[in-house]
Parts: C-alpha cells; structure tokens; sequence
C-alpha cells in the first residue's frame, strides 16, 4: 500500500500530533508521519514524536527576518524530507497566503471550536462566555483565511453547567484525538475529497444521533 506520506507541524505540546502518530502506527493506516517540525520554544511535542521514532526538527520562526523567509525554509525541509501533506496540530502561527496556496488543497488543521463559530484564539473562553450549549471542534482544509475551509469533520461537546475554560478545553482535546485520525484516515483512503470549498464523501456519512443539551426532561 502506498501511504500519504505527511509533515505534522506543532508549536507546543504536540498531543493532537501524538494521536495522528499513533492511528499511523498501524500498518493498514493509508498514511505516515515522516517528518514533526516546530516553530515552539516548549521542546515536549518534538521530544514525544522523538519517542515514537519519527524524524523531527525545529525551526523557530525568531531566526529569519520576516514570514515569508520562515516559511519558505518550512517548505523546503517539508519537501526534502518528502512530504506531500501537512497536518497542522497547534501550529500556533499565522501562514500567509503564500505558503497556503502551495499546499492548498493538501494542508488541514485542527480547531477546538465549532467552526465557524469562534475562529481565532481564546475559543473556550469566548464559547463561555456566549453561553453556547454546546461547543466542540473542527478538521478543515486550509485556506488564507484564518480558520476558513472545507469542514472534513466535526465532534460536538455538551458545555455543561459548571464549566470553565480547562474543563471545556480538556473534554474538547479528548475528542479532538479521535476526529483527527479519522479526518486524515478520510482524506489519505479517497473516502473524502475535497472540491472546491466543499467536501465530497465517497459513501455515505453521517449519523441522525441527536444531542440535544440540557437534556429535555421529558423523553
Ligand atoms: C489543540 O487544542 C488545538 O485544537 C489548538 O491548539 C491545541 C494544541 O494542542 N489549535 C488551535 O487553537 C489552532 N487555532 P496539542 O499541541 O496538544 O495538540
């Protein structure tokens, strides 16, 4: 099986980039992890993907004079390691159009938020704080926009009563570790593609689970 060979970019912790390489451990998964790379001071993500034996590297946007220099030494470690996808998993800095139109249609992110709502940071906070009921996180293509693009998948997240931003953040990140895997099993099998501003599902997906949240008393 020839497997999508992907670049995982972290600024910081790497759990998301921890959960991509575990579902690519397994031999029938249709993609692997060649190269971790980071922008970040906090040393934990490169050192985890270290762990899992995966060929890492940082390279901190504070060495080059602008963006688009940083950026451009983004890509050629990305394509000299052969990567032909790009996760980004708490990559924590803005890509100019640039470099998003390079890899268009081949980079996607992880956000914990129902996009569109709460683009941007402080989501959890800002989620409270709008007293939504529900809240969650999203897989999407990448697009110059901030935030903006084809929706691979989504998981909703029942805010509940007693909640602060870490309590909501860490039920959110639990669930942000199984849609990711799926969202890359999704694209790198063929089941999805995307077309346009649209995905496009090869089978049909989707449940009629509904969560309704408080919960009505009466059934
Ligand atoms: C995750 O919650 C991810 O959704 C978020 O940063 C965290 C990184 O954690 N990303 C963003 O807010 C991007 N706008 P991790 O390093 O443990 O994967």
């Amino acid at each position: 099986m020839d497997r999508l060979k992907v670049g995982v970019l972290i600024s910081g912790r790497g759990s998301n980039m921890t959960a991509l390489a575990k579902a690519c451990a397994a031999t029938d998964f249709p993609a692997e992890i060649v190269l971790v790379l980071s922008n970040g001071a906090d040393p934990g993500g490169l050192e985890r993907a270290e762990g899992l034996g995966i060929a890492t590297e940082l390279i901190s946007h504070h060495g080059f004079p602008n963006r688009s220099s940083f950026e451009i030494a983004l890509t050629e470690r990305l394509e000299a390691a052969g990567v032909e996808f790009i996760c980004l998993a708490g990559f924590m800095r803005l890509l100019t159009a640039s470099f998003v139109n390079h890899w268009r249609d081949r980079m996607i992110n992880i956000h914990p938020s129902l996009l569109p709502a709460f683009k941007g940071l402080h989501t959890h906070e800002r989620a409270l704080k709008a007293g939504v009921r529900i809240s969650g996180c999203t897989v999407h293509f990448v697009r110059p926009e901030m935030d903006e693009g084809p929706i691979i998948i989504q998981a909703a997240v029942p805010v509940l009563a007693d909640d602060t931003p870490n309590s909501l953040a860490s039920r959110i990140l639990v669930q942000e570790h199984r849609i990711y895997p799926e969202a890359l099993r999704l694209i790198a099998s063929g089941a999805a593609t995307v077309m346009g501003e649209r995905m496009r599902f090869r089978a049909a997906v989707g449940n009629d689970n509904l969560l309704v949240n408080p919960v009505p008393a009466q059934p």
